[in-house]
């Protein structure tokens, strides 16, 4: 094995120009802003993808990334994105949804008559899929029996494939959901055994609730609203300002009037943006036109 400190030394070094070129490329496909200080963290992740393809050399890497129509740009995108999340992450949002939002959407007769007891949820950078099964879990439980009378669907999307992929296998392993609550381990999930101890598998109900897929935002959304909930959570902040600025409007279009816009902890949108009012805690309801 190479050392990163002999790599930067040999044929596997990064080069000032070589860099630059990754950071373009990665800003153009992604949107994803990196500077010198993710230089280490891009240089060990591309480097894994280098010696995986059997290349010589750093720059043999770039040398196939710059071909036309070369097929490596989802592996490449899939290697630079940093995909941390967990169960119920920032947990308020599922407080408001479990004790403001379900609760209000179940009591409003017009709604439920005009609008067919219809229920959309868009997690928009799901990454491995915990928070999609977290909002599974919240609805699941905020309706209860009534959720046979309702349409509901979780969208859950993220650019890099593999993790979709991991979210739409609904497998965990059992440290992850170690300090859920014992209630919602019982109702929602099953303890492997055998072969897949260490394992837990997300139920079928849940399951069926969500659909997985690949999505770019910085791309066109083959997606039709309109959503009641849009989850953009801990992804705005790779972004600059501009990618941002062109992004909310385009959730604003998906949700429909009184439809939230969940933002992740450090993020938010600018204070003098009329089409939405802050509820607090990152979380913003579309006004009515
Ligand atoms: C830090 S994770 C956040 C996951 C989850 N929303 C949460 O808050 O726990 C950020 C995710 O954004 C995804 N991402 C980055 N750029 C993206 C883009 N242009 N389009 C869609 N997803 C993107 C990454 O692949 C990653 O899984």
């Amino acid at each position: 094995m190479i050392s990163a400190r002999q790599g930067r030394e040999g044929q596997y070094s990064l080069s000032e120009s070589e860099f630059q070129f990754i950071c373009e490329l990665v800003y153009n496909s992604t949107g994803i802003v990196l500077d010198g200080r993710k230089r280490e963290m891009l240089y060990r992740r591309l480097m894994r993808r280098t010696r995986e393809l059997g290349l010589a050399s750093f720059s043999e890497y770039c040398e196939l990334l710059k071909q036309k129509d070369n097929d490596e740009l989802p592996n490449f995108t899939n290697a630079i994105t940093t995909n941390l999340t967990s169960f119920f992450r920032e947990s308020h949002h599922f407080d408001y949804l479990t004790n403001e939002f379900i609760p209000e959407l179940m009591n409003c007769n017009r709604r439920a008559e005009d609008a067919g007891r219809r229920l959309r949820i868009w997690s928009s950078a799901s990454s491995t899929g915990e928070e999609a099964y977290s909002i599974a879990m919240t609805v699941m439980n905020a309706m209860g029996s009534s959720i046979t009378d309702w349409d509901v669907r979780i969208l859950a999307t993220d650019l890099d494939s593999d993790v979709v992929e991991v979210g739409r296998g609904g497998v965990y392993k059992l440290e992850r959901v170690r300090d859920l609550d014992i209630d919602l381990k019982r109702s929602w999930m099953t303890k492997g055994r055998g072969d897949n101890g260490g394992l837990v598998k997300m139920s079928q109900e849940l399951m069926d609730l969500i659909v997985f897929k690949q999505l770019n935002l910085l791309h066109k959304w083959p997606i039709s609203g309109p959503f009641d909930v849009i989850f953009c959570r801990n992804v705005l902040i790779y972004f600059d300002r501009e990618t941002q600025e062109k992004l909310i409007p385009r959730f604003y279009d998906l949700l429909r009037p009184g439809g939230l816009l969940f933002l992740g902890h450090s993020e938010s949108i600018l204070k003098d943006n009329k089409n939405f009012e802050s509820l607090g805690k990152t979380i913003y309801r579309k006004l009515e036109a």
